[in-house]
């Protein structure tokens, strides 16, 4: 599938929604940026872009590194009218969203990890980490924080055995740029849809379309401990729910945690 000259040229012109996009040579986190702007009253739509973070930040507490210039780093800013219980479903929306971008502009199909992480034949090519802004119970704005990697020459050893990059799954480098671009084009439609009558609905169906962990046996580690089963479904929250391994009655549903697929 061709970037250049094809139909979705116009997935390179400018989002209006997401026209005001920052970049950065170099910051300590996109995502601690975009807060601090949303504290200070920026207004939906800011995008913090990056070539290389200092302080990256992961889900659950964790760091995300990556070498300069080798991966998507990106922050988007929202404020959705939507009760707090169902952010998770903007940050769904951004998953399906980049799923879809790395479809067009590096001609493979990502599938979803729950929550958010895209990955490829078993190994993380992205990760998603959205942090709330919250007053008086309301959702006052979310950052949607994204990083995907997509040109990178080697892997640290840590990394080497479970991580992927779009070079490496395309066979060939991949515009960074236009993969910001296609991004915030799939991202606006998807938030759109979210935002409409039957928006949770939608986001729903092309989330669990996507998502790997669906039928899957799992393990399941959550901050108490951990346990297996198969993932059957995610709720209306983003949740999921997962029939416990030799109990057919218990189901539990996971807000919180990390997910490993053992046998398809
Ligand atoms: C994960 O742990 O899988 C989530 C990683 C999210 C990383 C992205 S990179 C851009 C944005 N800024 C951050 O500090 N984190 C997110």
């Amino acid at each position: 599938m061709a970037w250049v000259g094809d139909s979705r040229d116009s997935e390179k012109r400018a989002v209006a929604r997401f026209a005001d996009i920052r970049r950065f040579p170099e910051i300590d986190s996109t995502n601690r940026y975009l807060i601090d702007e949303a504290r200070d009253g920026a207004p939906e739509g800011v995008v913090a872009v990056a070539d290389a973070q200092t302080a990256g930040r992961g889900r659950l507490g964790r760091t995300w590194s990556a070498p300069p210039g080798s991966s998507l780093l990106v922050s988007i800013l929202v404020r959705p009218s939507i009760d707090l219980a169902r952010a998770h479903l903007v940050t769904m929306a951004a998953g399906v969203a980049a799923c879809e971008a790395v479809f067009v502009v590096a001609d493979f199909a990502p599938s979803l990890k729950w929550p958010n992480d895209l990955v490829v034949g078993g190994r993380k090519l992205a990760g998603m980490l959205s942090e709330a802004e919250v007053g008086d119970g309301r959702l006052d704005a979310l950052v949607v924080g994204i990083g995907i990697n997509v040109n990178w020459d080697e892997f640290p050893d840590e990394i080497a055995a479970t991580a992927t990059a779009c070079n490496v799954e395309a066979g060939r480098p991949v515009d960074r740029d236009a993969l910001l671009h296609t991004l915030l084009h799939r991202f606006d439609a998807q938030y759109a849809t979210l935002l409409g009558a039957d928006g949770p609905a939608a986001v729903l169906a092309a989330y669990r379309q996507r998502c790997a962990t669906l039928g899957r046996e799992v393990r399941v580690e959550v901050a108490h401990g951990s346990f297996t089963g198969t993932a059957l479904d995610v709720t209306e929250t983003g949740h999921l729910l997962v029939r416990v391994t030799g109990d057919a009655d218990e189901v539990r549903e996971v807000s919180v945690g990390d997910v490993i697929h053992l046998r398809s």
